[in-house]
């Protein structure tokens, strides 16, 4: 670095790559995420499931530990699938295995419709242990549960 001209150059050049850089995490992020929100959903149930959105107006709102998200930056199925059997969820660059939430499994598994809304809202199982993140506790009205759940009910 013989003169601050080159400095400057070098500089710009650090900036445009992470430029660069941020628009490539970002496309693949808003791909992953907002695919889902393209398509039309036949109930309100399963647009909350897909895109964390509600047909009520009311925001729902995600937080994992400290972070909070708003709206559908990731939903049900980003984690637990399409078809709700779960497998390898992925959120950025974390993997980890999300569990099978078809209503029939959870009902097998001793919950009931009550225990199904505290494990949404307040991140507690039907063994009062508190699930592990990234699983994230949800707020939303008692109406948008009930369809919700709802949904679960037609995953097969
Ligand atoms: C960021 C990933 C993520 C998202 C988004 C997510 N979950 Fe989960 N969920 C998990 C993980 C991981 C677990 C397991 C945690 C544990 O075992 O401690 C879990 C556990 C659960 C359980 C308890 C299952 C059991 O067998 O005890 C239910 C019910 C559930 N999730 C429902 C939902 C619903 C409904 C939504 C959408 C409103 C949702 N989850 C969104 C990751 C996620």
């Amino acid at each position: 670095m013989k003169s601050p001209g080159n400095l400057i150059i070098a500089i710009v050049l650090i900036v445009i790559g992470l430029i660069g850089l941020f628009a490539l995490s970002y496309s693949t992020y808003s791909s992953s995420y907002y695919s889902y929100q393209a398509s039309g959903f036949q109930s309100n149930g399963e647009r909350i499931y897909f895109a964390a959105t509600s047909g009520s107006g009311e925001p729902i709102v995600s937080s994992i530990g400290q972070m909070t998200v708003r709206g559908g930056m990731m939903s049900c199925a980003t984690c637990h699938g399409p078809d709700g059997k779960g497998g390898k969820g992925r959120v950025m660059m974390w993997t980890f295995d999300a569990p099978d939430i078809r209503y029939s499994t959870l009902i097998g598994e001793n919950y009931t419709d009550e225990l199904i809304k505290r494990a949404i809202t307040k991140g507690i199982d039907e063994e009062e242990k508190q699930l592990q993140p990234p699983m994230p506790g949800w707020q939303m009205p008692d109406s948008d549960l009930n369809d919700l759940i709802g949904f679960l009910k037609t995953l097969k």
